[in-house]
């Protein structure tokens, strides 16, 4: 069983935090999505959980044992990272057979090892070429047959993902996890992407200044943000002034064109209309200056910038935030 306790875990680089007491539970087999911004820490915490970063205070618990002070090599974790450091001058069986290697695995099984996990990555046959000789996503999936071909007791990816185009990023997103479920590995992916975090994980953490946001399920984080920042780095949202003086949200999606003089709406002129292929996004200016994004089905009719138009929404809609 590996699950990994993180607890007051808080890193400083010369009177800056990069880290800030971060408190986490992630399950035996879980995936995890750290979601946030450039300079927001994901790396830093990534690095401090792989041992290659010393904490400069907390716990670090993976699989029941504290490796705080151990070695990377001491805490069998798996890594890839956006850059998929493969070494160029060697095959892709060579890459793949490096940490086998080091771990001084006999030969019969360690070629034994290989062989399956090029299969189980798809890249039976490519076997004898060097990564210049690979695409991009050949080339991410040697670096995760790397990552997983020692059995790791923990996988860490760092934006594995990100300079993939996007039809491929996409691909290989579900590809990937399916490759978890399979294997069961626990694995903590970092993201900047929001549609990436909600949509391949179990529970989704949001770091903002080294600091926890939200940790939830994709959903309750998108559809109950815990603040301003959650609400707003998941994806647009109207901010809205509630009768209460709190603030509230509503999603693009939930917000509805009406007719002008519809009941319970607020009239208004389209300054934009976007089309998005199966959906309009609608950008409606009111009179005292507010303005609403709102997404609605494509119907093969639209309505475009300078048309008249109302917006509305259900209560049921709205969620506050700080
Ligand atoms: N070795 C370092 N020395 C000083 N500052 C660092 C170092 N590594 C990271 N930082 C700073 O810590 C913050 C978090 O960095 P990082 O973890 O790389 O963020 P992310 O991966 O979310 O983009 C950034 O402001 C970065 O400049
Ligand atoms: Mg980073």
């Amino acid at each position: 069983m590996t699950g990994i306790r993180l607890q007051g875990l808080r890193r400083d680089f010369a009177g800056f935090t990069a880290v800030a007491d971060v408190d986490l539970d992630v399950e035996d087999g879980e995936f995890l999505t750290i979601l946030g911004p450039s300079g927001s820490g994901k790396t830093t915490l990534l690095a401090l959980i792989a041992g290659l970063l010393q904490p400069t205070s907390g716990h670090i618990v993976i699989g029941g044992r504290d490796v705080t002070g151990s070695p990377p090599q001491e805490r069998n974790i798996g890594l890839v990272f956006q850059s998929y450091a493969l070494f160029p001058h060697m095959t892709v069986e060579q890459n793949v057979a490096f940490p086998l290697a080091v771990r001084k695995w006999p030969k019969a099984r360690s070629q034994q090892a290989v062989g399956a996990m090029l299969k189980l990555m798809q890249l039976d046959g490519l076997g004898g070429r060097r990564p210049l000789q690979l695409s991009g996503g050949q080339q991410q999936r040697v670096a995760l047959a790397r990552a997983l071909v020692f059995q790791p007791s923990i996988l860490l990816l760092d934006e594995p993902l990100g300079a993939l185009d996007r039809k491929l990023r996409e691909a290989l997103q579900v590809e990937l996890k399916q490759l978890q479920r399979r294997v069961g590995i626990t694995t903590l992916l970092v993201t900047h992407d929001q549609e990436e975090a909600l949509s391949m994980a179990d529970r989704v953490m949001v770091l903002d200044k080294g600091a926890v946001q939200q940790l939830d399920t994709p959903q309750a984080a998108y559809l109950r943000p815990a603040n301003r920042f959650v609400a707003e780095f998941l994806g647009a949202a109207n901010v809205i002034q509630l009768p209460d003086g709190r603030r509230g949200i509503v999603r693009p999606e939930n917000v509805r064109l009406m007719e002008r003089d519809a009941p319970d709406s607020l009239a208004g002129v389209v300054q934009e209309a976007i089309y998005l292929g199966q959906s309009m996004r609608y950008y409606v200016s009111l009179p005292c200056g507010a303005s609403f994004i709102c997404t609605a089905p494509f119907t093969g009719q639209a309505l475009k910038a300078g048309d008249p138009a109302a917006v509305g929404w259900s209560a049921a809609d709205v969620w506050p935030v700080a």
